[in-house]
């Protein structure tokens, strides 16, 4: 059996993700670049669930289609280029899940890296479509200066939202770099 041992923010967010999701659901990939977050996600909701994956960037929509073509997912995708500043008009009804996945896509132009200000619109916007004990999960990359501004106003969004609504946590490896990638996690109240 393998030994437990504490990691690092996207494994956490995976592994909340995966106690959450249920055959059926419908979820959301709000940053979709490489494909591993919709492959994994699709594979949560089933046949009859759906993903919802957005980017703006169209080489990640390519390379996503093609992972999910070749593991038999494609089906149960949607896919938008818009932006996940629109994501409540993209998904358009209530979701039980969605993950940011913060950053630039990854072998790619670092110039395209996700934005504050439609980095937190669109966890806004999240907020808005979420189920009742639905989850939003954040992984934030404040190793750059765009990363760290993110990291700033995410906290600030995150303090501010109503403790009668939303279970909000923030996980940092606290002995670790200041640049080690942190995960906000928040949740719906049932
Ligand atoms: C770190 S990558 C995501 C990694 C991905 N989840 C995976 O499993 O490979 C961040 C992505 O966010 C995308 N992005 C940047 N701005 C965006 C926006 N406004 N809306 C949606 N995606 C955006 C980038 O193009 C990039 O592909």
């Amino acid at each position: 059996m393998e030994r437990f041992e504490l990691k690092n923010a996207r494994y956490l967010a995976s592994d909340v993700m995966q106690r959450l999701i249920q055959p059926g659901d419908t979820v959301v990939d709000a940053t979709m670049g490489n494909g591993g977050d919709t492959v994994f996600l699709a594979q949560l909701v089933g046949e009859q669930g759906r993903v919802y994956a957005i980017d703006i960037q169209p080489a990640a929509m390519k390379r996503t289609k093609e992972r999910l073509e070749a593991e038999g997912l494609i089906e149960r995708v949607f896919f938008s280029l818009e932006g996940h500043q629109h994501l409540a008009e993209i998904v358009g009804g209530p979701v039980r899940a969605v993950m940011f996945n913060l950053g630039w896509l990854p072998g790619g132009d670092h110039i395209c890296t996700t934005r504050t200000e439609t980095t937190v619109e669109a966890v806004l916007q999240a907020c808005s479509c979420l189920l009742p004990g639905g989850l939003i999960s954040v992984c934030v990359y404040p190793g750059h200066e765009e990363g760290m501004r993110e990291l700033e106003a995410v906290t600030q969004f995150c303090r501010n939202l109503p403790v009668r609504t939303y279970t909000v946590l923030q996980h940092r490896f606290i002995n670790a770099k200041a640049e080690t990638p942190q995960l906000f996690l928040i949740q719906k109240n049932a």
